[in-house]
């Protein structure tokens, strides 16, 4: 990678989340800032492969800071899986003079980032953008706060219902294999058990805890369930405990997309608008082939090859104050 980068792509990739507008308007600003092309490419590695790929200019990102989604779309593409697909898409940048770019996904998008960059020798930047929180290296993903605000949200209106009907009510929540949406947002929303992929669920305790709580009168019950919890999500959570307590007022309430969109909370603009920045600052370096994250509020940058889901262990203290605190 001898070649100074002189024209940029910007991609979004796999699930949208809300802040990449505010990534990609970074990105594209501060491409200019620096006198780079910058191209949109659409869809994501479809895109690459369909040639779907367009110039940008400071006017395509206004009044893009505030929205959610992805105004260049986003897909989870087959084709770049393979080495015809990645070969296409490797054209059609060429023939644009395409030589650096920013992909702004998960861990998925930037192990397709790698390959890319080892056969083409093209850098590649990679900007966390999800909202499961799932990825090493950073404090912050893109999304996540927006994500887990907006679910907090919603329990506090389900725990006003559940409270005027003495109801149990089971909420599952997003986060793919990741439990983080549903510790934060049950935490915040003073959840009696939260249930996560990260830690072997006890039933039989959940159920001892929920009869001890009856004897004492304490009917509104809030069970916030990670959708990739091994007990198998909250309509199963929710079945077994109507099997076990057939007495007891259940629902059960799947919280879905709406945790993926909406306008993007002031942290999750200020990291995307940061690390879009820094970004474009790592190509203008010559810092290639890294994700860059936020640790201790300060910048990180991490090679894409290690940029992989965390697989962090939960502090135990979390799950300590989760019982405690809702006694
Ligand atoms: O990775 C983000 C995410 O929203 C996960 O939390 C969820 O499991 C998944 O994507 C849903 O994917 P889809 O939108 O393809 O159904």
């Amino acid at each position: 990678m001898e070649n100074k980068v002189t024209r940029i792509g910007v991609l979004t990739s796999g699930g949208d989340s809300p802040g990449m507008n505010a990534a990609i308007r970074a990105v594209v600003r501060t491409g200019l800032y620096h006198g780079l092309d910058v191209f949109g490419i659409y869809r994501g590695y479809s895109g690459m492969v369909e040639d779907e790929i367009q110039p940008m200019d400071s006017r395509s990102v206004a009044n893009i800071i505030q929205r959610g989604g992805t105004i260049l779309k986003t897909a989870r593409s087959k084709e770049f899986t393979t080495p015809e697909g990645r070969k296409i898409a490797y054209e059609n940048l060429r023939k644009r003079g395409i030589n650096g770019l920013v992909i702004i996904g998960g861990d998925g998008s930037f192990r397709g980032a790698q390959i890319f960059s080892n056969e083409f020798d093209i850098p590649c930047i990679g900007i966390p953008g999800t909202i499961d929180k799932d990825m090493a290296g950073t404090d912050f993903t893109i999304g996540f706060d927006t994500a887990v605000n907006t679910a907090v949200r919603a329990i506090d209106k389900i725990r006003d219902t559940a409270d005027a009907h003495d109801r149990l009510f089971v909420v599952e929540v997003m986060g793919r294999d990741a439990g983080y949406i549903a510790l934060h947002s049950g935490i915040a929303t003073g959840a009696e058990n939260i249930l996560i992929p990260e830690t072997k669920t006890d039933f039989k305790e959940i159920l001892a805890g929920l009869s001890e709580k009856e004897k004492r009168r304490k009917l509104v019950n809030l069970i916030v369930v990670a959708e990739g919890d091994e007990i198998g999500g909250g309509n199963e959570v929710g079945r077994l405990i109507k099997e076990k307590m057939p007495h007891a007022d259940v629902r059960v309430c799947i919280l879905g997309h709406i945790q993926r969109g909406g306008s993007p909370t002031c942290l999750d603009r200020l990291i995307a608008s940061r690390m879009g920045y820094h970004a474009v600052e790592c190509l203008m370096n010559g810092k290639y082939n890294v994700m860059v994250g936020i640790v201790n509020n300060r910048m990180h940058y991490l090679p894409l090859d290690s940029a992989v889901k965390a697989k962090e262990k939960f502090n135990k203290d979390w799950l300590r104050i989760v019982k405690i605190l809702a006694s």
